[in-house]
């Protein structure tokens, strides 16, 4: 057989995901190994299922790629990291275009695409701008100390989201609280349920409001041009909001709490992006591949034998394409686990490639880039108050980063 997995016994297929028991900022090391020893291989997961984990740049980039793949998480042997990622499936949650195939998939992310366009984008450069000198206005106000994450990070991809879907300035603070409680998986499984169901419901009530009265934002016009002609269902609409919060919030909060810790773990490289801002957007290249947050695996399931790193995958087992450690191999980044803002960063997988890449995309990297320039600009004396070893990171959840960045100015 090539399947080196179930030849060698069950120690070659060790429970996953690890934490990061050494420095918490470096990959795992079980990955790390993986990638350097069996790049294709056997884990265990919290519920014994075992699928197979990619590790190296070449194989996830053309795994990404690969039709036989499927993102459906409705087939059976589909890998969830976690149980209330499960959950997802048994109880019909929307879960929107992020975890079907084409074309259903294409259809309705052909939908979408019009919004997020980067010229479309660059329009919105100076809100965003706005956004991050309010938040930080604000944050400087209270005074020092303060916690960056809770004060800063969260809210900005809130604020823009609620902005891109015209989610009416009077229920911010709901949509914000529900989808704090909604990302605080410490709260425990049936908080993040009701928080869901909550915002759901948002989702739900807002779209019938926007049919009644269409305004200049993205839900109106999916309510217009999809749902009112019947492309689309009420359901799906909702849905497809619920996606787009839920994918561009996680991500981009933890990417900009995570990603300012490691440039203040490296004063050199905090120093050079304060002397010179226009270091910034390839800064936010290098923090995306140095430190991916989508650090459990990008889940598929394979829909016919694949071979792939020496071994057999079997229709109807599972995948997970580690992106946090194909984007630090080291037969396609040189001297991959050194964070350099000044490294020409070149097709990094942390945005994910193929049909599925980030949709996303381009207000994320404006995101960043305007948080990161604010806090370069007015906090340039920035620091952490704890060492690392007493940061709280999020190592079990499905987006890695800091639960809070307690921070001097
Ligand atoms: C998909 C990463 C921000 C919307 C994805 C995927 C990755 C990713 C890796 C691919 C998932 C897969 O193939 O299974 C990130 C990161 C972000 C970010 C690292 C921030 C740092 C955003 C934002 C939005 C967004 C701001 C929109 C508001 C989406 C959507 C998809 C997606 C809708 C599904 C695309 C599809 O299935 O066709 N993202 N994302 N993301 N992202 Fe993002």
């Amino acid at each position: 057989t090539t399947d080196t997995a179930e030849s060698t016994g069950a120690d070659a297929a060790p429970a996953y995901p690890t934490v990061r028991a050494g420095c918490p900022l470096a990959l795992p090391p079980l990955v790390g190994e993986m990638r350097e020893e069996r790049p294709v291989a056997r884990v265990t997961l919290w519920d014994g299922s075992r699928p197979w984990v990619i590790t190296r740049y070449a194989d996830a980039r053309q795994a990404l790629r690969d039709p036989r793949l499927s993102a459906d998480l409705h087939r059976p042997g589909f890998p969830f990291i976690s149980p209330v990622q499960k959950l997802q499936q048994n109880q019909d949650l929307p879960v929107g275009f992020l975890r079907m195939d084409p074309p259903e998939h294409s259809r309705q992310r052909r939908m979408l695409t019009q919004e997020f366009i980067v010229k479309r984008m660059e329009r919105m450069r100076s809100e965003v701008d706005a956004m991050v000198d309010r938040l930080l206005d604000d944050m400087i106000a209270a005074g020092s100390p303060a916690d960056l994450v809770g004060g800063f990070a969260l809210p900005l991809p809130s604020l823009v989201i609620c902005k891109l879907l015209g989610v009416p300035y009077q229920d911010h603070e709901f949509f914000q609280e529900q989808s704090r409680l909604m990302l605080d998986q410490t709260a425990g499984l049936e908080s993040v349920l009701a928080a869901r169901e909550e915002l759901r419901g948002y989702f739900d009530r807002l779209a019938v409001h926007k049919r009644r009265r269409p305004a200049d934002d993205l839900l109106s016009r999916l309510v217009a041009e999809q749902e009112t002609p019947g492309h689309l269902s009420h359901d799906e609409v909702v849905g497809m909001a619920a996606v787009l919060l839920v994918a561009g919030h996680e991500t981009t909060a933890n990417m900009i709490g995570i990603g300012v810790l490691n440039l203040l773990e490296r004063p050199d490289q905090w120093a050079a992006l304060c002397e010179d801002p226009a270091l910034v957007p390839g800064a936010v290249e290098e923090l995306l591949r140095y430190q991916t947050v989508i650090h459990t695996g990008l889940p598929r399931v394979a829909t016919e034998d694949i071979e792939m790193g020496g071994v057999t995958i079997r229709a109807g087992e599972g995948i997970l394409i580690q992106l946090a450690a194909a984007n630090r191999d080291p037969r396609f980044y040189d001297d991959p686990d050194r964070l350099d803002v000044r490294r020409p960063v070149r097709q990094h997988l942390a945005f994910g490639f193929g049909v599925h890449q980030c949709l996303g995309l381009p207000l994320a990297r404006l995101e960043l880039q305007s948080a990161l320039a604010g806090i370069v600009r007015r906090l340039p004396r920035l620091r952490v108050t704890k060492p690392l070893e007493q940061l709280d990171f999020r190592h079990r959840m499905n987006v890695y980063g800091v639960f809070e960045l307690p921070v001097v100015w």
